[in-house]
């Protein structure tokens, strides 16, 4: 969601006449696109501010806080000298004027963190970072209050975007020969439109099946799902269409009841694995990643191993985990206690990660022999655990990598420079580590 934010601010400034420049030293103005999600996520932007503060010094320097944080702590974050200005979630289009103001001394410090039900994605063509994959924002916001979360505060209740600017940007994307687009929203599955102009409502599924028939040669990809929203109409429809790609996220959180209803997740653990079932029989070759975070208040060693049970009947393909991060303002912050101490929750994080990794690594094994339709993304970052896996074989320094349709990276020796970005090949894959499958071009 920030990558495609900042595309937006990018867009609506490069209107403007603002240029970018390639360091940050030479800038004029600087922009920190933020996040809350966790508390280090702020930690990271409060260092930057320092490092700013010293450049600042020197030139004078123009410095706006725009996103997540600057919603949940504006004032807090306009006490710091080096910063001039906070631009929350809903107010990209109106930086053009805040720097105006600023520049021409109308003010001093400005902070802009009103909701605004004007749609930000509508009408703004985003200066997209990758040629071959685009992010398209289809909704923004959440409801559902999960009482760890920040997110229902930073970027307001749940507004879904109109399906004719959507398929507008799709047909768009089409012409310019992209290869792959990843719908977003924090809770993209409870998409809902009402086209008051033609009568007619389009949830999730309807928008995927249209987006779907625009261009059979562009991936469809969408995050993130809600346990609740994942409809047995949306399972259809992905197993309806090959371009709509076999990878759903379905963040879990925990394995156990009492942890889920603390943290407001309306389901239980047999209610998700009947889910996951449901995927598996209607999507056999689907893989299905998730978010995991331990150490959520009152969570006892009992609930921990729910959820290590709970990870080895589904056998994630891959995921995220984390430790529970005391976000100020939200339910659990203010009415349950953050109880568990740190050297538990590390204890605890180091055993779903490595179980993960195992299943991780089982589900990599099993894609050993197979031959699969990658989109090439380009050249591969060194990857030590590739290269320590690769002892017998030569290793090239040409390595490549593109992603399959159930979102596993593979990695390949690009002989020649044969294969270009964006390409679509075929790779058979000869062996694998718990993160990456290591394949040949065939
Ligand atoms: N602490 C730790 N992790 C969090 N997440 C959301 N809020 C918090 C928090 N307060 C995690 C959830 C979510 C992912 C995007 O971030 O697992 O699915
Ligand atoms: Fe946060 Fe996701 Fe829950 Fe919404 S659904 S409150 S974004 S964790």
């Amino acid at each position: 969601m920030n990558v495609v934010d900042s595309e937006i601010v990018t867009s609506i400034l490069l209107k403007h006449n603002y240029q970018l420049t390639e360091t940050i030293e030479e800038a004029d103005i600087i922009l920190f696109n933020t996040c809350s999600i966790r508390d280090k996520a702020e930690q990271t932007l409060l260092y930057k501010l320092d490092y700013i503060k010293h450049l600042k010094k020197n030139k004078n320097i123009i410095v706006g806080i725009l996103g997540c944080m600057a919603q949940r702590l504006n004032n807090e974050l306009l006490k710091y000298n080096s910063v001039d200005f906070v631009a929350g979630t809903d107010s990209y289009r109106k930086l053009p004027n805040i720097l105006e103001d600023i520049l021409n001394k109308k003010s001093d410090k400005v902070n802009s963190t009103d909701f605004d039900y004007y749609e930000n994605y509508e009408d703004i063509t985003p200066e997209y970072k990758n040629k071959i994959s685009a992010f398209i924002p289809i909704a923004r916001g959440c409801n559902n209050m999960c009482s760890y979360c920040v997110v229902p505060y930073t970027r307001g209740p749940e507004k879904s975007r109109n399906i004719n600017s959507i398929i507008k940007e799709v047909e768009y994307l089409s012409s310019k020969n992209y290869k792959e687009i990843t719908l977003l929203g924090e809770n993209v599955n409870s998409y809902y439109f009402e086209d008051i102009d033609n009568n007619k409502t389009y949830n999730f599924a309807n928008l995927l099946e249209i987006i779907a028939n625009i261009d059979k040669n562009i991936r469809i990809r969408f995050t993130s799902s809600h346990p609740k929203d994942l409809t047995d109409d949306i399972i259809d429809i992905i197993s309806k269409y090959d371009n709509i790609c076999k990878h759903i996220h379905l963040p879990v959180q925990s394995g156990s009841d009492k942890i889920l209803k603390l943290m407001n997740r309306p389901y239980n653990k047999e209610q998700y694995l009947n889910i996951i079932n449901k995927i598996r029989e209607k999507i056999p070759d689907c893989a299905i990643s998730t978010d995991i975070m331990t150490g959520f208040c009152d969570e006892t060693e009992e609930d921990h191993k729910e959820t290590l049970d709970l990870i080895d009947k589904v056998k994630f393909d891959f995921g995220f985990t984390f430790i529970y991060s005391e976000r100020s303002g939200t339910h659990s912050a203010k009415y349950l206690k953050d109880n568990v101490d740190n050297e538990t929750k590390n204890r605890r994080l180091n055993e779903i990660i490595d179980l993960q990794r195992k299943y991780y690594l089982e589900n990599n094994q099993k894609c050993i022999g197979k031959i699969y339709q990658i989109l090439v993304e380009g050249q591969s970052s060194k990857n030590e655990n590739v290269n320590k896996n690769q002892e017998n074989n030569e290793i090239s320094n040409n390595e490549w990598f593109g992603r399959n349709t159930n979102n596993r990276v593979i990695v390949f020796n690009n002989i020649n420079n044969k294969v270009k970005i964006g390409d679509v090949i075929e790779v058979k894959v000869n062996n694998c580590t718990s993160a990456t499958l290591l394949g040949e071009i065939i």
